[in-house]
């Protein structure tokens, strides 16, 4: 496997004890790595991997979801907004700057 070019990490709310409790869960975070993972996958995305997180400690802007290597934090993540993120990614711009949380 090589390095992704983009790993979009989803907040599933879960806690230490490993139950997923939080805002981003009861927001349907977890129906969010579903649908980002099929995505990617009918888009045909090279190098984009998706992963389900523990909470990120910014619930307030649930669901949560983080680009890495760029370091871009999104809020309030639907699948419109994923829709958004990953055409970003298509598009070259790599950032759907309209659903940032701000630095
Ligand atoms: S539950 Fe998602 S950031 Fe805390």
């Amino acid at each position: 496997m090589t390095t992704p070019t983009h790993h979009l990490f989803v907040c599933g709310s879960f806690r230490a004890n490993g139950t997923p409790a939080g805002a981003c869960v009861k927001k349907a975070s977890l129906q969010l790595v579903q649908y980002l993972q099929e995505e990617v996958d009918s888009r045909g995305l090279q190098g984009v991997v998706v992963s389900m997180t523990g909470c990120l400690n910014c619930c307030v802007n649930g669901p949560v979801v983080i680009d890495y290597p760029s370091g871009h934090w999104y809020k309030g993540v639907t699948e419109e907004v994923a829709d958004e993120i990953l055409e970003a990614i298509e598009s070259g711009s790599g950032v759907a700057e309209a659903h940032l949380i701000p630095g």
